[in-house]
């Protein structure tokens, strides 16, 4: 698949992915699974690239779930400093590329100095407007929702909102994500086939896409592959062919 194949006008204006096949990519080459993690962080790497050639406005890479918190503690660890390394790495280059960093996800349970370089980071690229790049860290989708039933909520107890006035717009003003438009377009690598906890509400209408390619082997071409794939697609919201078409 070749970018030239790629219609300019129907790029995806949301890409998530779930970034999964690192500890299998690295058993299979007979590494640690660290190896593989710092594979994947290559491959994050290509694909924001890519992201920006293609003019793809918003991306969300799930990088560490809720459920991600039962690995051993030396892994979690690793990843942990990964994430320190890379940002810190990283900063210079978001701004050159004008990427705005932002996250998603229950950051006060990361480690204090991780969680404070994550608000620097966000702090100074927040007026950047090429690519919102969000991170999900300590996200699950479920706990998301618990969140915002929480905040709505208090706001009905306290005559902020009434009840009545609840409707999609009210949730969406809630979520996590609520500074992004819906996926157009979910990825998943690693031949697995499940969304994980991951963006529940926000993929109601988005292309599933899943390619085999454990997630360190995923290259920029395997991203036009994917894209080429979702341009191929009619989306039809609900509403049937010729009202698309018209
Ligand atoms: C899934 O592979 C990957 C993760 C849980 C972590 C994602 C981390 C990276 C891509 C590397 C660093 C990224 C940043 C943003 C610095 P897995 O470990 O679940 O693989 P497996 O299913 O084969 O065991």
């Amino acid at each position: 698949m070749k970018k030239v194949e790629i219609d300019k006008n129907k790029i995806p204006n949301h890409v998530a992915v779930i970034m999964d096949g690192n500890g299998r990519w690295a058993k299979k080459k007979g590494l640690s699974r660290e190896f593989g993690h710092k594979a994947g962080r290559k491959a994050v790497k290509n694909i924001i690239e890519a992201c920006i050639e293609l003019g793809i406005k918003n991306l969300t890479l799930y990088a560490f779930s809720t459920e991600n918190w039962k690995r051993p503690k030396l892994e979690i660890d690793f990843l942990m400093e990964l994430l320190l390394l890379s940002l810190k790495n990283e900063l210079k280059n978001l701004n050159k590329n004008d990427i705005k960093f932002t996250t998603i996800g229950t950051l006060e349970k990361l480690p204090r100095k991780i969680c404070d370089y994550l608000i620097k980071v966000t702090n100074e690229t927040k007026n950047n407007k090429s690519l919102t790049l969000t991170l999900a860290l300590s996200y699950g989708a479920r706990s998301e929702i618990i969140d915002v039933v929480k905040e709505i909520s208090d706001k009905v107890k306290n005559n902020i909102i009434s009840s009545k006035k609840i409707d999609e717009s009210v949730i969406n003003d809630h979520l996590y994500t609520r500074f992004l438009p819906d996926v157009d377009l979910l990825i998943r690598t690693s031949g697995e086939k499940r969304i994980s906890n991951f963006l529940l509400w926000q993929i109601a209408y988005s292309e599933l896409y899943f390619s085999k390619k454990l997630w360190p082997d995923f290259k920029k071409k395997d991203l036009y592959k994917a894209i080429i794939n979702y341009q191929s697609r009619e989306r039809r919201f609900g509403k049937i062919s010729e009202q698309i078409n018209n």
